[in-house]
């Protein structure tokens, strides 16, 4: 496992994350594994040298996270966690509250980053001016180490908040959507939160087209329509089959993680997952030589302007 700076923070983090929420939230979405088998896998990750944890009010993963970490060594752990941010604006109170709550469901008593979660970009103004100084209150009581915030992405494809959050650089870390069929956030932000030294967390790596073959090619044929491909470039009948010549990669998963490892300025890919055989593939994902730079290259020249799918 590469073990990253997460920018100013300071935190020495696995370039993987344990992602408890996305589609699979550990397993217990479609409650498809128990509890116990979710907490389990928890504890794959972590022996297996995943040293980063993320999840959010809004998950429900909580308790399964505080039930894994109680049985490692907390100081070794990196948990992030978030407040959920309703349509009306959330009050200083409800945000102090919700750190107790999840505090508590954490079974800990600081959470190392607290982000405000998939705020949206007419969102901003009101939390900058008004929540965040009561974040930076709690920081210096000692219960957040530090202050993120995620976005929005299917609602925010040009990542204008976060645009924004950077400029004014309240937040230590932000969270921010970036994958293989979508590399807008290269330029869009990462290019400056590595100039500002602002920590990076990259949601939807693989996602659903990334994992699911009907998924990638509906996604591909959309990308066709739009203009945004050339239908040259991809044969929908094997879609990026040229990744796995040669054993360049063992599956199109592998390749969508280890092309975001290779991203300068990202500093841990999230990767979410219910299932431990997925979760023990994945970790070889981490632990593989770099994806061939012939791969970067013509992934970012086939998908250079794609900007109108994030993966959903
Ligand atoms: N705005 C926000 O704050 C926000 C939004 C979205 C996500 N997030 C965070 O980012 C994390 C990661 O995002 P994500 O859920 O989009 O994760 P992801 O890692 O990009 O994709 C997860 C999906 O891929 C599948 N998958 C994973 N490994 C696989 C493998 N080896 N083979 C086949 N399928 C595989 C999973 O299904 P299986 O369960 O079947 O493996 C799941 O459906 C989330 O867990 C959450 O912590 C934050």
């Amino acid at each position: 496992m590469d073990y990253r700076r997460l920018g100013r923070t300071g935190l020495l983090v696995s370039a993987m994350g344990i992602g408890a929420g996305g589609p699979s939230r550990l397993g217990q979405r479609d409650s498809l594994r128990s509890e116990a088998e979710s907490v389990a896998l928890v504890l794959q990750g972590l022996d297996a040298g995943v040293n980063f944890i993320d999840t959010a009010e809004a998950y429900d993963t909580e308790e399964i996270i505080g039930k894994a970490v109680a049985q490692r060594d907390r100081g070794q752990i990196i948990i992030s966690s978030k407040k959920r941010l309703r349509n009306k604006n959330i009050s200083r109170e409800q945000l102090r509250s919700g750190l107790e709550d999840s505090l508590r469901r954490l079974r800990t008593d600081y959470i190392d980053v607290y982000h405000l979660h998939g705020m949206r970009p007419e969102q901003y103004e009101y939390y900058a001016n008004e929540i965040v100084p009561e974040m930076q209150t709690l920081q210096q009581q000692g219960l957040i180490r530090f202050i993120g915030v995620t976005e929005h992405w299917n609602d925010d494809l040009r990542h204008s908040m976060l645009q924004r959050a950077l400029a004014d650089e309240l937040f230590d870390v932000i969270m921010v959507g970036f994958n293989l069929l979508n590399q807008g956030a290269r330029d869009a932000v990462l290019r400056l939160a590595l100039e500002k030294d602002i920590g990076v967390l990259i949601m939807f790596a693989v996602r659903r087209a990334l994992s699911q073959p009907d998924k990638l090619k509906a996604t591909l044929q959309a990308l066709i329509e739009s203009g945004e491909l050339d239908a040259g470039d991809i044969d929908l009948e094997h879609p990026l089959a040229f990744l796995l010549e040669d054993g360049a990669a063992f599956s199109i998963p592998d390749a969508a993680y280890r092309f975001c490892l290779a991203e300068a300025g990202a500093h841990v890919i999230l990767s979410g997952t219910g299932n431990p055989a997925h979760l023990e593939a994945n970790l070889r994902s981490f632990a593989a030589p770099p994806m061939p730079a012939e791969h970067v290259a013509r992934l970012k020249q086939i998908f250079g302007r794609a900007w109108s799918v994030t993966g959903q």
